[in-house]
């Protein structure tokens, strides 16, 4: 399968859907627990997360709505600290971040990663602690920086030269710091989410010796203390290798730096990227496994070069917040396509689409997708579902099978949407974007409300009112 994005413009039927979908499932109403939410289950046919219908949060809600499943994701957050003893886990919020989920990450223990100010004013409004947060970016402006000096986070992660210079100008008191270097290492994952090989904006290149020399102006800037190096290879990553690669070249270059400064680095950032299962075919390395090969590779290698073990940290997003959001929708119209070779494709138009979830179009991302509303023994047929913006490639899952008796008026949810669907969401044609109600225990609440028209209006300069 390519995992090139598609050009803009129709996804043409030469791409074989069973590519996609794999074969007909034996069982079309179906939850696979390894890409549902851990509360997910049917009962008489309907869609329950967090012990609440589907139909019922529908009723209340709206669509299209993503529902947030608060045990999932403090489990998720749980089994991260728990596997990574003695590593600082530092939960990504750029994957999805309201001061709901803020507060739920800082009560399970871990830290929170913001990369822009608007992030970190929503984790100091949730009365975030402040020394818990990494602040990252790769155009902090002075505003951000102030920000950050001001709710006194513990680490800035540098990744300009600019930047030492604009922080160590507005430093009163210390302010610790890692350099994050790029490593050379393009994980596998998609070209645009890989963020470590060379030609790219993030950090500074060990190869070129821009990362020595970043970590030489910050031990000789005022108002810095240098604590580690950063490295994160990319996202969606499903096992450790590149990790290992990635910790090898930084372990060097801190070995190096003990040589020639003669200073040893505390700790080291080893990022996020932790992959996750969004259809049955992807099978992602558990956090337990992750870091017993993360700690070991660590140790090996800093025994190798003879120096000492730094503190570990991680970044994980996608991993804590992906698996524990759904997104459902209301099915609009349904429409048979022949395709060369008489091959028949349904596409099921539903009321969001590339507003709320851009992943599809723009990674070429799979989905699954269920019949939320309702089970059905109809014949399964392979559908396409799409969204309803003014765009070709406003698809949402690509592949799916779906109950051939799916009509108008159903419910659809697709599973696998906590990270980088809510935060990457647009206005894209005007839509408004979403709400995330958190379900938990039967009761559910609104954690990020849905846009209201007045919103956008509120936005606009006209003089139409
Ligand atoms: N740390 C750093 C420095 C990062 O840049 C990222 C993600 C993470 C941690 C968290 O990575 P995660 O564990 O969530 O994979 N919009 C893309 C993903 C972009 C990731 C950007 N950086 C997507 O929808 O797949």
């Amino acid at each position: 399968m390519s995992r090139s994005a598609h050009p803009a413009g129709p996804r043409h039927a030469d791409v074989l859907p069973e590519a996609h979908a794999g074969p007909a499932p034996e069982d079309v109403n179906a939850l696979d627990p390894a890409i549902w939410p851990i509360t997910a289950r049917r009962v008489d046919g309907v869609l329950h997360v967090g012990g609440v219908a589907i139909t019922d949060l529908v009723a209340e809600h709206g669509t299209p709505a993503l529902f947030l499943d608060e045990h999932d994701l403090r489990s998720r957050a749980r089994a991260y600290s728990t596997a990574f003893e003695g590593v600082d886990v530092y939960y990504a919020g750029k994957a999805f971040l309201c001061a709901t989920v803020a507060r739920w990450i800082a009560d399970e223990g871990l830290g929170l990663d913001v990369c822009t100010g608007g992030e970190l004013a929503v984790a100091v409004a949730a009365g975030f602690p402040g020394e818990r947060i990494a602040v990252h970016g790769n155009n902090k402006s002075r505003s951000e920086l102030q920000q950050a000096l001001d709710a006194r986070v513990g680490h800035v992660i540098v990744d300009s030269f600019d930047e030492i210079e604009r922080l160590a100008a507005l430093a009163t008191e210390p302010q610790r710091v890692l350099v994050r270097v790029t490593v050379g290492v393009e994980a596998h994952t998609h070209e645009y989410i890989a963020t470590a090989h060379e030609d790219q904006k993030f950090g500074f290149s060990i190869t070129s010796g821009d990362a020595f020399e970043a970590v030489r102006r910050v031990l000789a800037a005022p108002g810095i203390e240098l604590l580690g190096l950063h490295s994160h290879i990319g996202s969606q990553i499903f096992d450790s290798s590149g990790f290992e690669v990635a910790a090898r070249r930084v372990l060097a270059l801190q070995a190096r730096i003990s040589d020639e400064l003669a200073v040893t680095l505390p700790e080291m950032d080893l990022g996020g990227g932790f992959g996750i299962a969004y259809t049955t075919q992807d099978d992602p390395a558990d956090p337990a496994q992750l870091a017993t090969e993360m700690s070991k590779i660590v140790e090996h290698e800093c025994r190798a070069l003879g120096i000492p073990e730094p503190r570990l940290s991680i970044e994980p997003g996608r991993a804590i917040v992906g698996p524990a959001m759904c997104t459902v929708y209301t099915v609009g119209t349904v429409k048979k396509v022949l395709l060369d070779g008489g091959a028949v494709r349904t596409y099921v138009s539903v009321d969001g689409g590339m507003s709320d979830n851009i992943r599809t179009a723009l990674y070429d991302a799979d989905y699954s997708c269920t019949l939320a509303s309702r089970a059905s023994d109809a014949v399964p047929v392979l559908a396409r579902v799409v969204g309803k913006h003014c765009e070709a490639g406003d698809v949402l899952v690509k592949d799916e099978f779906l109950p051939g008796d799916v009509r108008p008026g159903d419910l659809l949810a697709v599973p696998g949407t906590g990270a980088y669907c809510r935060s990457m969401a647009s206005n894209y044609n005007h839509a408004l974007r979403p709400p995330v109600v958190a379900v938990r225990d039967g009761v559910a609440r609104v954690v990020v409300r849905r846009e209201t028209e007045d919103d956008l209006l509120a936005t606009d300069m006209g003089d139409a009112r």
